[in-house]
């Protein structure tokens, strides 16, 4: 059974910075910086680095993302809408994945996953781009049977199970029904011969929770272990949470 492997997402690294540096990017006393931190999250053992470039520039900037690209040892992973100016970036930077999703500039997180049924045309076009310039594509999605039999059809390489809702789950109800979705996905997605990853949500307690759902290759996790460092530290809080997805069954 390989490792369940895990990208840190550093997006709010820089959500800090921008908190108070947005209108002077150019200070010294930037910081935090968040090249160093994905330095400590590989130094950490994680699997890899994600980072949402989004329309807005709320978080990350282009020079973050051309600094990663330059430093990141073990592998980029570019979270962005499918937007002409956000396309051409990616085809520049190369990132080693991109993983598409829907993007509203209201809202605080991505809200729900991709509808490839209704965007596939658009989709297709991008993906094809994508897998010319070597990047592996992924599909951030709901825990659908039909985003999982379009993104399949789409050729895509990844699809990632939005677990927001098993995540948030405010009854056990709610929370068997999610997690059954998801497993059902998670099965339909491997027949599929897609590589399965997961993410949005899930935090040092709810892990347990994503360890039911089968044929998991990543996770993709951002805000809890931003939060836990705060605490103890990015390397603490990216080994802690390492030391939870090792038992992962598959
Ligand atoms: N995966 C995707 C596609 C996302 O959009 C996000 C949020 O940026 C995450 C994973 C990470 O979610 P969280 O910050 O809740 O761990």
């Amino acid at each position: 059974m390989n490792t369940l492997r895990l990208g840190v997402n550093i997006d709010h690294v820089a959500t800090l910075r921008q908190a108070r540096y947005a209108t002077m990017p150019d200070s010294k006393n930037a910081e935090p910086d968040p090249i160093a931190i994905a330095r400590t999250c590989e130094r950490a053992g994680a699997h890899g680095i994600t980072v949402h470039l989004r329309a807005d520039r709320r978080h990350i900037q282009d020079r973050d993302l051309q600094r990663l690209r330059e430093n990141i040892m073990t592998k980029l992973n570019l979270e962005m809408g499918n937007t002409p100016e956000i396309v051409d970036i990616a085809l520049r930077i190369v990132p080693d994945e991109v993983c598409l999703v829907p993007e509203k500039r209201e809202e605080v997180s991505t809200e729900g996953g991709l509808d490839l049924v209704a965007h596939g045309k658009e989709l297709s076009g991008t993906l094809k781009r994508l897998h010319a310039a070597g990047v592996r594509v992924s599909m951030f999605i709901d825990p659908a049977p039909e985003q999982i039999d379009a993104a399949a059809a789409l050729g895509a390489d990844i699809v990632e199970l939005h677990t927001g809702k098993l995540a948030n789950a405010f009854t056990e109800k709610i929370e068997q029904q999610e997690l059954e979705r998801l497993r059902e996905a998670a099965v339909r997605a491997a027949n599929a011969k897609l590589q399965v990853n997961a993410g949005h949500g899930i935090n040092y307690r709810n892990i347990t929770r994503i360890h039911k759902i089968p044929h998991l290759v990543e996770l993709n996790i951002g805000h809890a272990i931003v939060a836990r460092a705060i605490f103890v530290g990015f390397e603490t809080a990216v080994r802690e949470m390492l030391a939870l997805m090792e038992n992962y069954r598959g």
